[in-house]
């Protein structure tokens, strides 16, 4: 009790004191506060404070760890140096995903070679730190190196630098990355919601038609290489599991529709696939939960697991991207009520959120810096409300 009291002064210390200075609303709670006290009141307030019987500090993945669920959070390598960075991220989660290191992108800087590097940082870090790992994303129409998007491939000659990518990719990883984004964003959004993609990608659907072997969903005009994709994986790593992961299908929706009819007909089909993940990007404080739920549920009933993969909460922020307290608060309920969405699906197993602090998290460009302050750790690291509503929601989980 003792040692565990002591690191949790440490940590509201950091917190309040750093915290303090940014803004006036913190100035009841600050350690920096201390200051004003005499050095007399101090010694006997810190007494008090460890003789006090403050329940044992706890952290996401010790709330998660008796229902077994997962919590995670989408890394950057370059981060890892950074003490509180990875300090946070090995305390509280026991999931993480590589942002952006498994990308084509990073891993392919010609047609011939593979990178690692990068992402093998990330995989050593959750492997010394008893972390699982989900790997993103293996098909993408974007963030492609150019060498590919401009190279005017046949289609034939992409299905075969894809099938080599995921088999590569897949078996350099076997046993040490436990599930996959397989495919990433498939389906259009905007006036063609729900109809399927046309990318690079979705080109080579064709070829995989007329080869000899194609399997009776491969034979879906448009969807074969999805399938087809699945199987390449399966056959490099039996064992992972495989996912389908989207955007804007968090809710009963065109696009959600279209995947649980793709996805039936995969099951139907015996296509490899083991969930679907719903990437979960709020950006409006009014999601519809029930919706949310009920989608949810459809996907479990259809013998997939559900993975929530890339929650954020994005709000308007000040030029310094600060959001206000109201703002704060209402961001909390939606991870609270999301969380418990999720966690009232035995097949929802896994909830991750796109980053974990607002000083690294993708909204900031992604919106012109008009939003941020998306995620459960505020600039300095400090827990934000959200934060202790979803350990909270966590701890009550099944
Ligand atoms: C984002 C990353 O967070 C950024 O660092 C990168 O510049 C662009 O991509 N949906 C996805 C993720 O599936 O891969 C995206 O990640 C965010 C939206």
């Amino acid at each position: 009790m003792r040692r565990s009291l002591r690191r949790s002064l440490t940590n509201r210390e950091l917190c309040f004191g750093v915290s303090q200075r940014r803004g006036p609303r913190h100035k009841g709670f600050s350690w920096g506060g201390v200051e004003r006290f005499s050095a007399a009141t101090t010694v006997l307030f810190l007494i008090a404070a460890l003789a006090a019987e403050v329940p044992a500090p706890s952290t996401l993945r010790a709330a998660a760890q008796p229902s077994g669920l997962l919590i995670g959070a989408a890394v950057r390598p370059a981060q890892l140096s950074e003490p509180a960075y990875a300090t946070t991220l090995a305390r509280e989660f026991n999931m993480l995903e590589p942002e952006d290191a498994l990308k084509w992108e990073v891993l392919r800087p010609d047609p011939q070679s593979f990178d690692f590097s990068q992402a093998d940082q990330l995989v050593d870090f959750a492997l010394r730190h008893n972390m699982k790992i989900r790997g993103h994303t293996l098909v993408w129409h974007r963030q492609l190196p150019a060498w590919l998007s401009t190279g005017n491939f046949s289609s034939a000659q992409l299905s075969q630098l894809l099938e080599t990518h995921i088999k590569t990719v897949v078996a350099h990883y076997r046993g040490k990355v436990f599930a996959w984004d397989v495919i990433n964003e498939a389906f259009d959004e905007g006036p063609r919601t729900g109809q399927p993609r046309e990318t690079l990608w979705s080109n080579i659907s064709t070829v995989l038609e007329q080869t000899s072997n194609s399997q009776p969903a491969t034979r879906d005009s448009k969807l074969a290489y999805i399938a087809q994709s699945f199987r390449w994986a399966h056959e490099a790593d039996p064992d992972a599991l495989l996912f389908y992961n989207e955007a804007e299908a968090d809710e009963l929706n065109p696009k959600s529709d279209a995947i649980y009819a793709m996805l039936q007909k995969f099951k139907r089909n015996s296509v490899p696939i083991d969930g679907i993940g719903l990437q979960m990007h709020i950006s409006n404080l009014h999601p519809n939960i029930d919706s949310i739920s009920a989608n949810i549920a459809r996907f479990t009933a259809l013998g997939l697991q559900v993975h929530l993969t890339e929650m954020d909460v994005s709000l308007p922020v000040d030029r310094s991207g600060n959001a206000t307290p109201a703002d704060l608060a209402s961001q909390a309920e939606i991870y609270r009520q999301i969380a418990a969405a999720c966690f009232s699906h035995h097949g929802c197993t896994a909830i991750q959120t796109w980053g974990f602090t607002d000083r690294y998290s993708w909204i900031g460009s992604h919106s012109k810096h008009t939003k941020g302050a998306a995620l459960l750790f505020d600039r300095n690291y400090c827990p934000k409300p959200a934060y202790e509503a979803l350990r909270q929601a966590m701890s009550q989980a099944r």
